[in-house]
């Protein structure tokens, strides 16, 4: 197996100084995918064949596989690899415990998703059983089963698998294709660009004016944009991809310069891990080759779980590690007597002067077919989200 020799972006080394690729090479590829069909099989959820396309198209780099336990224990303990690098969530592979001890170390495994196509070969290296309940204190900060990450955690099979992975298949990401690329199809769109400032930004979620604002005042300092929407599992009522992903082209045609920014999707299930997810969520960004990402307000956040700026704060004691630059918004606001988008870094007026809209307000009145303020969508995007949730619901 190779690293992708040294064709990225140089301003920015990926994480742990080279980009991995863990995916069989043309060449290999019916070799690896015969010998596939012969391995025993492991049907995997959606969610872990994102986590290996991820670690096989470097996004994850360092990692080359499935954590081991001595790297999971440090991760979910330090915020750390074994060997000191900073990481801040586990990415491990779950199996039920009556299926685990179907396998033994040292086995090779073919990973099978439910559509029956094997998406990658597991060398199986570690399997350790883990504590539900530390983990999602230690990851999540809270134990509390109705938090969608910790939910998930409490569901999954009881043993962890470990090992190298080797991707015979990349996930087809249908209508979204036109909008994928792996972290070295960034960097060099980046160089090709000519630009050598590049912020990034998550996002599950549409863009509203606060996304746009924060996202412009970035702009003005560096060479380009990263639009990079999450389009992996999310809750159930968050409003699905494939209209949010409407909704950004949209958005871009409208009130962007196109030469400034390009819409690239994030292909990972989304923890709600908050401040640990932000971290993960800027090395990614690191590897795709960004050198600036936006924190803003409860990033990765869900329900009241973190506090408004706690993922700025975490991330600010290692901001220097991870040798991004991490730019930080307050939280950002339609005053109606600015006439502007604000902060309370820049408006002296009080709250009754502000826009205030809750997601779970937005969320509903966009089912209920009614445009939300131009001060908090735009209508273009307000349009399309009216639209696709209503076709959805029929
Ligand atoms: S998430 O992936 O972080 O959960 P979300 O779409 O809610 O997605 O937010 C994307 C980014 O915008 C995050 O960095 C978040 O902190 C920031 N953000 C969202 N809303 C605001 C706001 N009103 N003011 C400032 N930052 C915001």
């Amino acid at each position: 197996m190779s690293v992708h020799a040294l064709h990225y972006h140089p301003n920015i080394k990926p994480h742990g100084g080279v980009l991995i690729n863990r995916e069989v090479s043309e060449s290999d590829r019916d070799i690896q995918l015969k010998r596939a069909l012969q391995l025993p099989a492991l049907v995997v959820s959606e969610w872990t064949i994102s986590d290996l396309e991820l670690i096989a198209i470097g996004g994850f780099s360092p990692l080359t596989g499935f954590m081991k336990q001595s790297d999971y224990l440090s991760v979910i303990n330090k915020m750390r690899l074994e060997n000191g690098l900073i990481w801040s969530i586990p990415i491990t592979l779950p199996v039920p415990y009556d299926k685990a001890s179907l396998y033994s170390i040292g086995q090779e495994i073919a990973l099978k998703g439910q559509d029956d196509v094997i998406y990658a070969i597991l060398k199986l290296e570690d399997k350790y059983s883990y504590d539900k309940e530390e983990e999602a204190r230690l990851v999540y900060g809270t134990t509390d089963n109705a938090h969608p990450g910790v939910k998930k955690l409490y569901e999954q099979g009881e043993i962890y698998f470990a090992g190298p992975i080797t991707l015979l298949n990349r996930p087809k990401h249908g209508e979204f294709a036109a909008y994928y690329k792996d972290p070295l199809q960034t960097r060099e769109m980046f160089a090709n660009l000519g630009w050598k400032t590049i912020v990034g930004f998550q996002t599950r979620n549409p863009v509203h004016r606060a996304h746009e604002y924060i996202q412009k005042i970035a702009m003005e300092n560096v060479d380009g944009l990263l639009l990079n929407p999450l389009v992996g599992q999310t809750k159930s009522d968050d409003i699905p991809a494939d209209i949010r992903m409407k909704s950004y082209e949209v958005l871009i045609d409208n009130y962007y310069p196109s030469d400034r920014v390009r819409l690239v999707i994030y292909p990972a299930a989304m923890r709600y891990a908050g401040p640990r997810e932000a971290i993960l969520h800027a090395l990614v960004r690191k590897n795709y080759g960004c050198t600036h990402f936006i924190v803003g307000r409860d990033h990765a956040g869900v329900g009241d779980y973190y506090g408004t700026y706690e993922a700025q704060e975490l991330i600010s004691i290692y901001e220097r590690e991870i040798g991004m630059t991490i730019l930080k918004f307050e939280h950002s606001f339609y005053c109606k007597k600015c006439e502007n988008m604000a902060t309370a870094k820049t408006c002296p007026h009080s709250k009754e002067h502000h826009l205030h809209l809750s997601g779970t307000k937005v969320r509903a009145m966009l089912k209920d077919g009614i445009k939300p303020p131009k001060e908090f969508s735009r209508p273009e995007v307000a349009e399309i989200l009216i639209s696709g949730l209503r076709a959805k619901s029929e």
